[in-house]
C-alpha cells in the first residue's frame, strides 16, 4: 500500500492490539482443549493470516485444514448464498473441530458452514472469529472465541479485503468514506 493510501485509512485495531488479543485467544482455546487434538478449519480467503497467527498460540495438538467459501453479493454485502470453492482434504468424522473465521457479519455464512459441517459427524464444533459486527446480525450465530466486537463499519487488513485488496495490511482499518460503495 502506498503511504498516501495508508494515511487515508483510519486504524481501528493496531498490529499490537491484534497480537495481544490473538495470544489471549490461543490461551483460551488451549485451556478448553488441553491435550486433546483439534482440527482447525480456516475459512478462505479471509482467515489465512489470523489462522496462521492463532495456531501458533495454541499449545494443544493441532491439525490444519482449509475450506474455501465464496458468498454471492456485492463487494460489501453478503447474500447468504454460499458456495464451497475448496472442500476439506479429509474426513472430520469423530474429530474436535475449531472453525476459524475472520469476521461474522450477518451470520449467514457461518450458519451455512455449521450446517454443512454437522453432516460430516465431527465429535464437536466450536467457532473462533477475530471480529464480530452484532449490529448486522440476521441469524443467531455460535461464537465460542471472539477477538473483538466492532461497530457496523467495513474494515480491511489482516486478511480482510475490499475487492480483493488490503489483505496484506498488518492492522485493521476502515476505508475512508466514499472509497467504497457501502
Ligand atoms: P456474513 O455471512 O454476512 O456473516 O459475512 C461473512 C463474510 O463477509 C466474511 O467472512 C467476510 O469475507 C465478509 N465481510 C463481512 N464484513 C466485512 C468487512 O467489514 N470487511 C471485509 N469483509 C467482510
Amino acid at each position: 500500500m502506498s503511504e498516501d493510501q495508508q494515511r487515508s485509512m483510519e486504524v481501528l485495531l493496531s498490529e499490537a492490539q491484534i497480537r495481544t488479543r490473538v495470544a489471549e485467544m490461543g490461551r483460551e482455546i488451549s485451556a478448553i482443549y488441553g491435550d486433546e487434538a483439534l482440527t482447525v478449519i480456516g475459512v478462505l480467503n479471509g482467515s489465512f493470516i489470523f489462522m496462521a497467527d492463532l495456531v501458533r498460540q495454541i499449545s494443544s495438538p493441532v491439525r490444519c485444514e482449509f475450506l474455501g467459501l465464496s458468498s454471492y453479493g456485492s463487494a460489501t454485502e453478503s447474500s447468504g448464498v454460499v458456495a464451497i470453492t475448496k472442500d476439506l482434504g479429509s474426513s472430520i468424522a469423530g474429530q474436535h473441530v475449531l472453525v476459524v473465521e475472520d469476521i461474522i457479519d450477518t451470520g449467514l455464512t457461518m450458519k451455512y458452514l455449521l450446517e454443512n459441517l454437522s453432516t460430516r459427524h465431527p465429535a464437536s464444533v466450536r467457532v473462533a472469529s477475530l471480529l464480530s459486527k452484532p449490529a448486522r446480525r440476521q441469524v443467531e450465530t455460535q461464537i465460542d472465541f471472539l477477538g473483538f466486537t466492532i461497530e457496523d463499519r467495513f474494515v480491511v487488513g489482516y486478511g480482510l479485503d475490499y475487492a480483493g485488496l488490503h489483505r496484506n495490511q498488518g492492522f485493521i482499518g476502515v476505508l475512508a468514506p466514499g472509497r467504497f460503495g457501502a
